[in-house]
């Protein structure tokens, strides 16, 4: 067994292709981007080379000139995982070979390509794969970190919190927000998901571009392909104006696909397209265009299990979780519960100027105690919703008490409630369903009698968890 090479310091990469002619443009490429490119044309070559060297990465075909099953590029890959664990190794695969692309991501490599690739393509996927490795091989190796430590060199603001558990998610953001590597977001609802989504935009390079959210679960399958890429005027009966899709608007910044659980099978495909090779049409269009955009995805739903069921694909799948991130629901951490209450009670009782307000010790108790299945969401709400109905300044148990089991109650139709008896957000939510119904559900209808874009109906649809 050769011995380690350290590849921390190298530009030197790999490429791995009984094809010439596809080595030498590969070559070319990489020399361009800065890279020391060598070439191997056969497995046995690419051992001995890489013994001759250290490498930062190898890019590597699954299939030679004697079999196109793939088999023989799995083997080399197991070989040279073998002998060079920390070896990143991107795969360069037929388009439509998934199985053997995802067999290829179990058996270690960090990437694959699928032919035909672009430029772009491969610069982006070298560039995230050294991120990748070099965050994977200081993971291990570096002692975990305070959150005053994390605080000195990252922005954190707005997220509260101290747990361990916490904190080192926290840590995790602060290493790979750097690196352009996708980040899958998982965790309850209410935990914080979005927050730290922005969190990672914003202590990124990219954070002088835009951060462009998009919510899978509200977009209707029949339009999802005019919102994501955007269309020509005239490609369907309502498109009166072309228009640019959601990838289009991330264009240099971060694209956030928020409930990714919640995506049609049939438009997975179409966002798997995108996600391989950064290129799409606008709908009505044939001229291509390519984005660069970070992709960082959120779902609470059990992403593997849907892949079991069929109903999530699993190439899709590890297009987005090179990296995941699992938030942890709050009855895991109670002991951050008093802290965000504290920020809850601050922030709300400024926008209500109550600046007085305290939190009495048996009410912190009885919030500590408390299971919160709707999580730091919840928490949120039943401080906002306490407040209105407490005139006193001193919150009490009693009081979140009676607030945690107060109906909601239908306010009198055309009236206005009187203050302390709903919240706003009960009335938003109030108005909404009102609208919904008055135009049968038409979100578009419903958001121009609201005064609101289609997007910002959405957004709300989606925090009152409403299904128009
Ligand atoms: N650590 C935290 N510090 C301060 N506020 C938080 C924290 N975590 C969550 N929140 C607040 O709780 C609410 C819910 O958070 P967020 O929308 O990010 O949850 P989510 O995980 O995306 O939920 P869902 O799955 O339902 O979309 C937001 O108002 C957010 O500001
Ligand atoms: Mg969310």
């Amino acid at each position: 067994m050769p011995t380690m090479i350290d590849n921390t310091d190298t530009r030197n990469v790999l490429i791995i292709d009984d094809d010439d002619a596809v080595t030498t443009s590969l070559a070319l490429l990489l020399k361009q981007s800065g890279y020391a490119p060598y070439t191997a044309s056969n497995p046995e070559e690419a051992l001995q080379t890489l013994g001759e060297r250290p490498f930062a990465l190898a890019l590597q075909d699954m299939n030679f000139s004697r079999s196109t099953t793939g088999e023989e590029g799995l083997v080399l890959l197991q070989r040279i995982k073998g002998r060079y664990p920390h070896l990143p190794v991107v795969l360069i695969t037929a388009w439509g070979s998934v199985e053997l692309a995802v067999r290829g991501v179990k058996a270690g490599a960090i990437d694959f390509i699928t032919k035909p690739w672009t430029h772009e393509q491969i610069r982006q996927s070298v560039q995230t794969a050294l991120g990748l490795a070099e965050f994977r091989r200081t993971e291990a190796t570096t002692a975990p970190m305070s959150r005053a430590e994390l605080d000195a060199v990252h922005d954190f603001s707005g997220l509260i919190g101290k747990d361990p558990r916490f904190v080192r998610m926290l840590e995790v953001i602060g290493r790979v927000a750097a690196t352009d590597a996708p980040v899958l977001i998982t965790g309850e609802s209410g935990t914080g998901k979005e927050l730290v989504a922005e969190a990672l935009w914003r202590n990124s390079a990219r954070k002088e571009h835009p951060f462009v959210k998009v919510n899978l679960g509200g977009i209707p399958t029949s339009l999802f392909e005019s919102e994501l890429f955007g269309h020509v005027k005239g490609a369907f009966t309502d498109a009166r104006q072309s228009r640019i899709g959601r990838f289009e608007a991330a264009d240099e910044g971060t694209i956030f696909l928020d409930e990714i659980g919640d995506l049609d099978i049939s438009c997975q495909v179409k966002l798997l397209r995108v996600l391989q090779d950064r290129t799409f049409e606008r709908v009505g269009s044939s001229t291509s265009r390519t984005v660069n955009v970070r992709v960082i995805s959120a779902t609470n739903q059990d992403l593997v299990s849907m892949i079991e069921t069929g109903s999530f694909r699993e190439d899709l799948l590890y297009r987005l979780n090179l990296i995941v991130v699992h938030m942890p629901p709050l009855r895991e951490r109670k002991g951050d519960i008093p802290a965000l209450a504290a920020h809850f009670l601050h922030c709300i009782g400024g926008i209500y100027r109550r600046p007085d307000l305290e939190i009495s010790p048996d009410a912190m108790d009885w919030l500590i105690v408390q299971e919160w299945p709707g999580n730091v969401r919840q928490l949120k709400h039943l401080v906002e919703r306490t407040i209105l109905l407490t005139p006193r300044n001193s919150l009490r148990a009693e009081d979140f008490d009676m607030a945690a089991h107060m109906q909601e109650k239908e306010p009198t139709k055309g009236m206005v409630p009187q203050p302390g008896r709903v919240t706003l957000d009960e009335m938003e939510r109030e108005m909404i369903l009102r609208s919904l119904k008055e135009y049968g559900g038409n979100v578009s209808r419903a958001a121009t009698a609201l005064g609101l874009s289609r997007g910002a109906l959405y957004r709300r649809l989606e925090k009152h968890r409403i299904v128009p």
